[in-house]
C-alpha cells in the first residue's frame, strides 16, 4: 500500500485530504502539533471512512520526531499542508510564522531528502500572487507584492521547493495554490473549526446563523465589482481535497515542478454568498457595511484549467452546496470540536 506523509492532518484542509486519501486507499501518516486544532478531527475521519490514520502529535521543525516516523515507514510521497495561517496574525507576529512555515517546511525537506522521499505536494495559496494587473490569474500571470509575512511565507516555500528541484531533479514538486475553500464534508462530521472570532467569510456567516454573531461584518461596499463587495473563488473543501489525489497521481511520473491553481474559477461577491446562503438554508443573514479590511483586494478568481488539462480535476461542487455543508457542520457542531 503506497504511504503518504500528511503534516497539518488535524487541521480544516488536512482532514479533508485525509479522507480522500483513506477512500482512495492509501495509507495515511499523519502529523500535527494540534496547535491550530484537535485530535477529534482524526477521530472523526475515522468515523467517516472506517479506516485509521497513523497519527504522531509532533511538530514539524522537529526533526528527531520527522526522523522517528521515516524510520518507522517507508514514505512514498509528502502533502504538506501544515503552517500557520492568518493574514492577520502573521502580521502581529512575524518570527513565529516565519519560523514555523519556512523552518518547519525546511526540517521537513531535509528528512524527507535523507530517507529518499523526494516526491512533495505542497498546500500553496492564491496570496501568493498578490493584485495582479489582470483577471483571471492563471499559472503564469505575474505574482505582484504580497504585503503581509503569511503571503511572504508561502512565497518563500515556493522559492526554496523551486531550487530544491533545479538543484535535483529526482524531486517531484506540484505546488497547488488553493483558492478560497469554504464548506465542509457532507457528512457534517469535519469542517472549519475557527478559534475565537472567525477571520474568513464562510465561518462568520455560519457563526451569524447560528446566533453566535449578531451581523455579518461587510468589509467594503465600494470596489470595483458588480454590487462593490469582494470578490473571491470560493471552492468546496471536498473538491480541494481530490485535487490532491490527482495531483499524487500525477506525481508518480517524473514531474519535475509543476504548479496548479486550485480554484472553481469562479468570482463570487460577499453579498453572493450571503444570497445563497439565506437561500439554501432559510436563514436571513444581517449584515453591516464596514470599511474595507486592510490589506484586501477587490477581486481574486483563477483560471483553473491547467488542473483540469493536466490532472483532470475540476471542481464539481457548486456555491450553494458549499454553503449547505458549510451550515450542516455548524449546525450539528455549534461549538466546533469541543
Ligand atoms: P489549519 O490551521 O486548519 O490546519 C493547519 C494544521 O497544521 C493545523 O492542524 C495545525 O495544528 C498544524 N500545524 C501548524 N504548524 C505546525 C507545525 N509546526 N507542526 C505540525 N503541525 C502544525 O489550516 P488549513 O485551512 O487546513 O490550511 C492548511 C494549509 O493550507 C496551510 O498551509 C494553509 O496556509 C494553506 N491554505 C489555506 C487556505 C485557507 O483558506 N484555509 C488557503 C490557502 C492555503
Ligand atoms: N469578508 C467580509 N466579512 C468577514 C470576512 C470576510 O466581508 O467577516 C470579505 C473579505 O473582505 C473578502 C471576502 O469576504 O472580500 C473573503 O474574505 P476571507 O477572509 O474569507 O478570505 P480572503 O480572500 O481574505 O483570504 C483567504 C485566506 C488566505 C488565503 C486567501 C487565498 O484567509 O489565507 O483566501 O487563498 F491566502
Amino acid at each position: 500500500m503506497v504511504k503518504i506523509l500528511l503534516t497539518g492532518v488535524a487541521g480544516y484542509i488536512g482532514s479533508h485530504v485525509a479522507v480522500e486519501l483513506l477512500n482512495a486507499g492509501y495509507d495515511v501518516i499523519g502529523i500535527d502539533n494540534l496547535s491550530n486544532s484537535c485530535d477529534k478531527s482524526i477521530q472523526a475521519v475515522s468515523a467517516i471512512t472506517k479506516k485509521n490514520i497513523t497519527f504522531y502529535k509532533s511538530d514539524i521543525r522537529d526533526e528527531d520526531a520527522l526522523q522517528q516516523i521515516f524510520s518507522q515507514h517507508i514514505i512514498d510521497a509528502c502533502i504538506h499542508c501544515a503552517g500557520l495561517k492568518a493574514v492577520a496574525e502573521s502580521v502581529e507576529k512575524p518570527l513565529e510564522y516565519y519560523d514555523n512555515n519556512i523552518n518547519g517546511t525546511m526540517t521537513l525537506l531535509k528528512v524527507m531528502r535523507r530517507f529518499g522521499c523526494k516526491n512533495m505536494i505542497f498546500s500553496s495559496s492564491a496570496t501568493v500572487y498578490g493584485d495582479v494587473d489582470a483577471l483571471p490569474i492563471t499559472e503564469q500571470t505575474t505574482k505582484r507584492d504580497c504585503s503581509n509575512p503569511y503571503g511572504q511565507s508561502k512565497n518563500m516555500i515556493e522559492q526554496i521547493l523551486q531550487d530544491l528541484q533545479n538543484s535535483d531533479n529526482s524531486w517531484n514538486i506540484i505546488l497547488l495554490r488553493y483558492f478560497n475553500p469554504i464548506g465542509a464534508h457532507k457528512s457534517g462530521k469535519i469542517g472549519e473549526n475557527p478559534q475565537g472570532i472567525p477571520n474568513n467569510l464562510m465561518p462568520y456567516i455560519t457563526q451569524v446563523a447560528i446566533g453566535k454573531r449578531p451581523y455579518l461584518n461587510v468589509f467594503g461596499n465600494n470596489y470595483n465589482t458588480h454590487d462593490g463587495t469582494g470578490v473571491r473563488d470560493y471552492i468546496h473543501v471536498a473538491d480541494l481535497a481530490k485535487g490532491h489525489i490527482k495531483a499524487l497521481d500525477a506525481i508518480k511520473i517524473n514531474c519535475g515542478l509543476k504548479i496548479y491553481n486550485l480554484s472553481a474559477g469562479k468570482g463570487y461577491s460577499v453579498l453572493d454568498i450571503v444570497k445563497s446562503f439565506e437561500k439554501v438554508t432559510g436563514i436571513k443573514i444581517p449584515y453591516q457595511i464596514k470599511p474595507p479590511r486592510n490589506g484586501d483586494i477587490a477581486a481574486c478568481y483563477a483560471d483553473a484549467s491547467k488542473a483540469l488539462k493536466e490532472l483532470g480535476w475540476k471542481a464539481e461542487l457548486g456555491i450553494d452546496d458549499m454553503c449547505i455543508d458549510a451550515w450542516n457542520w455548524q449546525k450539528k457542531n455549534p461549538d466546533g470540536y469541543k
